[in-house]
């Protein structure tokens, strides 16, 4: 925490039920009780609503509802996840941004979060339209001491959270499409993009990037996308709060980080699979530039999808793109 501001939020954040005093606030910040009034008239002017009640002090009653460091941290209980946030308006890719500052240093679990994104990305070079303020754009940074093939398990453990998010926010149950993209009622609502650098035995960092489609009306998709893609307020028929939702998203994700790391892979296999899309159902595939057949039957220990070949053999596919 670093502005005075920051802190003042910082120690009303810690009194959320009860009154702080001015003078107990003056002492904490060390500034005048004049300057303790400025900075609550200023959170008012951010759209923060707040309580003052002579001989008993401050509290803050509501939070503004844009995004911000701020209202992010506000209420947010992690312990190390999106300690560090870093917010912007517009950025070409959140993606980007994180994978610059990992270079520089930040700490795991630093949170990149932008309104909108300009060139968003998505897996294999796609676009990711995300040039609105309807969605949730964010990427975060991860420092975990693991070896570079173990890092698209993190992406079905990031899938597994959303869903989680999902079937509790929403009351709807999505599906799975391994490796990245979460469905309901066989539309896109999210996608995850996991990024690397690292050795061959060590990973340095991971950057994984998340989209969710939360906000959109239908229309607000690109002409391309408008068949495949929904949102959770076209699935659910409310709007949500995205406040709300990366608090409740960075939450789940913390948890499930240290349980993969308590409990291994086993127990993200088994819950991935609940929500595996077209098990048993037979589909084509591209893997290697080749368009191949055959019947999903889940995932391996490791994350590789099984396969059924038309030879009736069990196949793990590391990399492939899945149709229907
Ligand atoms: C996909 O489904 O192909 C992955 C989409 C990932 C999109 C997110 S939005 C936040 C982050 N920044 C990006 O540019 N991409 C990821």
């Amino acid at each position: 925490m670093s502005s005075t501001r920051e802190k003042l939020i910082d120690l009303l954040s810690t009194h959320e039920t009860d009154f702080i005093s001015g003078q107990l606030i003056s002492d904490q910040l060390n500034i005048s009780r004049t300057a303790v009034w400025k900075q609550m008239k200023n959170l008012e002017k951010d759209g923060y609503a707040i309580e003052a009640v002579p001989n008993k002090g401050y509290r803050i009653i509501t939070q503004p509802t844009k995004i911000s460091e701020n209202t992010v941290h506000w209420g947010l209980k992690t312990e190390w996840l999106g300690k560090d946030i870093v917010h912007y308006t517009t950025l070409p890719s959140t993606q980007t941004k994180a994978n610059q500052l990992a270079q520089e240093g930040c700490s795991h679990g630093t949170v990149v979060i932008a309104d909108k994104q300009e060139t968003g990305r998505g897996r294999m070079n796609r676009k990711w339209y995300s040039n609105n303020d309807a969605g949730i754009w964010l990427s975060i940074v991860l420092r975990p001491k693991v070896v570079p093939n173990q890092a698209p398990q993190f992406t079905l453990l990031v899938a597994i959270a959303i869903a989680e998010l999902i079937e509790e926010e929403l009351e709807l149950t999505p599906s799975l499409k391994w490796p990245n993209d979460v469905l309901i009622n066989h539309k896109k609502v999210a996608g995850i993009l996991t990024e690397m650098q690292g050795e061959q035995d060590q990973i340095n960092y991971m950057v994984v990037g998340i989209g969710l489609n939360v906000n959109h009306q239908q229309d607000m998709f690109e002409s391309e996308i408008q068949q495949l893609a929904s949102s959770f307020k076209i699935e659910a028929g409310k709007t949500f709060s995205k406040i709300e939702l990366i608090q409740s998203l960075l939450q789940r994700l913390e948890q499930a980080y240290q349980d993969y790391f308590i409990n291994g892979f086993s127990s993200v296999k088994n819950k991935w699979e609940r929500y595996g899309y077209l098990i048993n159902q037979e589909v084509t595939y591209t893997n290697a530039n080749q368009k191949k057949q055959g019947i999903i039957k889940g995932i391996q220990s490791d994350g590789a999808l099984l396969i059924e070949t038309k030879m009736k053999q069990i196949e793990p596919i590391y990399s492939a793109e899945i149709n229907w």
